[in-house]
């Protein structure tokens, strides 16, 4: 039998563990997944989201060690993507009469597209109460869908947030301090990263509306429930999305016959003499989600590729793509885009009015250069290093 797991006074953590998920929509889950739903036993059986589809059994049997789901009178759906709502039409036919709320008007609207089951909205501002508890909603739109939602308990002082402070990490531990504090932060920050970078703008208008409550748990549908680290995470929720950068260098790079990786290592070394932390990163070996976790806070970016069959190298091409789509904010952030040809200096051209699309600052016109770099080439490489700092800070 699967454990539920009481995370306050009748409040049980009833979700699903996901161990060996590597993947959601191509962003590496190293870690595995966690569907996070929890079941309140007040007068009111409530149930805050459910799990993904393939997890319904798993999910029920949590449910059933602690009520029977027929019971279950109110389903609060903070968010519509199938992570969170792919048991729902499960618990609809279990419990049919139960009352079922989502955001309005997306997530009504987002459910009935889906299972064809008509809910009831809520927005910001209105509340139910079950008992001994009154459930508050503060719509979150495009945290991470535009249905979202959150739903704060305060005689708990729970904020039950769905994706917001969620991370992709499959553990037994519910509790932020049972675990790894650093693996939590960067699974955090990796999540952000792939998933809630673009939406700085509507996660600082969520922070707003969540201010100055008195927060005890941030209880996510992902991941472990913050309860001993709860200034911290949203100090750096802070950070991200206001796209705050640190003083370092992420350099990522393809290469065929070494030219351009001795000009990314030439980079690199230019960088961390000038006293700037950074990471050299082959993109042939590195997944596009693990670049974004390392390059998400830095302040110098450079990306370089050779000329492949008149392009950049098509590993090149996807990273900057998926950076492209997460659309990060990169205007107080420096780029450099460099690499080597043989006879056209195509590729590190496209890498150059990639990176300046996407609004980087560049240090310097393109970079590119014919066959093996020189000495001087090379020595030419700090120059540009030395003066994208000074540029940078001054
Ligand atoms: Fe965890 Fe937007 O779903």
């Amino acid at each position: 039998m699967l454990n539920a797991i009481e995370i306050s006074p009748k409040i049980w953590w009833v979700g699903g563990i996901d161990w060996n998920e590597r993947s959601f929509h191509g962003y590496t889950t190293e870690q595995g997944i966690t569907y996070n739903a929890y079941l309140i036993m007040d007068e009111t059986v409530t149930l805050i989201d459910t799990a993904k589809a393939t997890f319904t059994d798993e999910f029920v049997q949590r449910i059933s060690q602690i009520v029977d789901p027929a019971k279950i009178e109110l389903v609060v759906t903070n968010h519509v993507e199938m992570d969170h709502s792919g048991s729902l039409p499960k618990i609809h036919e279990l419990a049919p009469n139960a009352r079922i709320v989502a955001s309005a008007p997306a997530g009504v609207n987002e459910i009935r597209a889906h299972y064809g089951i008509e809910v009831e909205g809520v927005k910001t501002g209105d509340s139910i109460s079950i008992g001994a508890r009154t459930l508050h909603f503060v719509q979150t739109p495009m945290v991470h869908w535009p249905d979202n939602m959150v739903t704060w308990c305060p005689e708990d002082g729970i904020l039950f947030s769905n994706d917001a402070f969620g991370q992709h990490y499959a553990t037994t531990k519910r509790f932020d301090d049972e675990c790894d504090l650093c693996e939590v932060m960067k699974q955090a920050k990796k999540y952000y990263a792939n998933i809630v970078w673009p939406y700085g703008a509507q996660v600082q208008k969520a922070m707003a509306a969540l201010g100055g409550l008195d927060i005890k748990m941030i209880a996510p549908s992902h991941g472990v429930i913050w309860r001993s680290h709860i200034a911290e995470i949203l100090e750096k929720y802070q950070a991200w999305s206001t796209y705050q950068t640190e003083e370092k260098a992420v350099v990522v790079f393809d290469s065929m016959w070494h030219s351009t990786e001795a000009m990314a290592r030439e980079i690199t070394d230019a960088f961390i003499r000038e006293g700037v932390p950074a990471k050299l990163i082959d993109v042939k070996h590195t997944h596009i989600s693990d670049i974004m976790l390392e390059l998400c806070d830095a302040r110098y970016v450079a990306c370089g590729s050779p000329t492949l069959n008149s392009n950049m190298m098509p590993t090149m091409a996807s990273f900057l793509t998926y950076m492209r789509g997460l659309s990060p904010n990169n205007s107080q952030r420096t780029g450099i885009a460099f690499g080597s040809y043989g006879w056209a200096p195509l590729g590190p051209k496209q890498v150059f009015t990639e990176m300046e699309n996407m609004k980087f600052q560049m240090a310097s016109p393109v970079i590119a250069q014919q066959w093996i770099p020189s000495e001087e080439n090379l020595a030419a490489l700090q120059e540009t290093v030395v003066k994208a700092i000074e540029d940078a800070r001054a």
